[in-house]
């Protein structure tokens, strides 16, 4: 008999970024973060996995179709040994469930959108392989109890198993228990806020964000500045997240993407994620806002040239139509609303 369970899980863009880490094997991050999750309907990983008693030894996983190697003490083996043992603990307890945890596995994932390109796919992939793990052992714990194994597959994981505003805390204690993700907010709670993704470079990025974040940890200064300001940072978008205050929300997310990308620019060698097209949006994206009278739209880059940008609903077409006019495609940006991406507002000039 073939037990097999499927789970999706969505991208999450941080507004305050996780960039370094205090602990390598256990993914203890530096600091705390917090992000937002986006729609299931959009960038998602979608995961299969298999047990049967008569699979030939080892557990094996293909991405997009390409087997990578599961070492039984590299991330991927940590999760699935870690979730193998909770299962086995029910088994345990009621005798009559079938022996899952001793089968070998076979895993199938699947991205919708570019791989290692900066749109956080190491989020949306771990987070769907516990999901569909923990689905598959039919397991009790809650989405934050799972959120400690999708941590050590991937520390930005950890939030992707929540929707909406989510933070990770980055906790006390040296063994992780406390280093984990919980809602701030449910997309409920502010359904106006909407992100645009704007895909610059589909290509695999040349530093991962693994290498690049252990190369800032070991040689930036500037990153112990901002592990000073970050703490106020994440209390204040909280605040704003929870008053629905835009404007606050949006000028703290930009100021943590300029900061993240200065830590890089700190480490040596330094680490270049945006690139001309990138720093172009964020000229953009400041004109809009100057030009509005007030902050509509944020910008936002993790490790990679990609920008996010979030506005409200009501801002949407007027974001399309700056993007739209500075950056033309063969395709117009995809307006979700349906709304004609409308001219620039009055007075936009981009100098
Ligand atoms: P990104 O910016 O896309 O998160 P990272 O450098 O953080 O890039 O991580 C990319 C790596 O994450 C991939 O090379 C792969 O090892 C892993 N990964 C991505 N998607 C999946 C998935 N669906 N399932 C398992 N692992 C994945
Ligand atoms: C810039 O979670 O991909 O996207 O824990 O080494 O797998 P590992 O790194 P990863 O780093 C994400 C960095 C970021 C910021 C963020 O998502 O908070
Ligand atoms: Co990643």
């Amino acid at each position: 008999m073939v037990y097999a369970a499927t789970a999706t899980a969505p991208v999450n863009i941080a507004c305050i970024k996780y960039w370094g880490k205090r602990d390598t094997k256990l993914i203890l991050p530096t600091n705390s973060s917090l992000s937002v999750t986006l729609d299931q309907d959009h960038l998602r990983s979608t995961t299969t996995s298999r047990a049967d008693e008569s699979f030939e030894k080892g557990d094996r996983l293909w991405l997009n179709g390409k087997e990578e190697v599961v070492k039984p003490d590299g991330r991927l083996g940590v999760c699935i040994t870690e979730l193998r043992n909770w299962r086995s603990i029910e088994e345990e307890k009621d005798s009559s469930l079938p022996k899952l945890s001793q089968w070998p596995l076979r895993i199938a994932s699947y991205n919708n959108f570019p791989t290692a390109a900066g749109l956080a796919s190491s989020a949306s992939g771990l987070a769907a392989l516990v999901a569909s793990l923990a689905r598959l052992y039919q397991l009790p714990q809650t989405p934050s109890q799972l959120s400690l194994i999708a941590r050590q597959g991937s520390g930005s994981a950890c939030r992707s198993l929540f929707g909406g505003f989510v933070a990770w805390r980055e906790g006390v204690k040296s063994d992780g228990s406390d280093s984990l993700a919980e809602e701030v907010a449910p997309q409920s709670h502010w359904p106006d806020m909407h992100a645009v993704i704007c895909v610059v470079s589909d290509a695999k990025k040349g530093t991962s964000s693994t290498s690049g974040m252990q190369r800032t940890v070991e040689t930036s200064t500037l990153l112990q500045e901002r592990l000073r300001i970050v703490p106020g940072r994440m209390e204040a978008i909280s605040t704003a997240i929870k008053e629905k205050n835009f404007e606050e929300f949006a000028s703290i997310t930009m100021k943590d993407s300029n900061s993240f990308h200065s830590v890089c620019l700190d480490t040596s060698p330094p680490i270049f994620y945006l690139n001309d097209v990138s720093k172009s949006i964020i000229a953009v994206i400041e004109e809009l806002n100057r030009s509005s009278g007030k902050i509509i739209a944020a910008y936002t880059f993790d490790a990679g040239p990609n920008a996010v940008i979030y506005a409200l609903k009501e801002n949407i077409p007027k974001v399309l139509g700056a993007i739209n006019r500075f950056f033309p495609t063969s395709e117009e940006p995809r307006d979700p609303f349906g709304i004609a991406a409308q001219d620039l507002p009055e007075g936009f000039d981009l100098k």
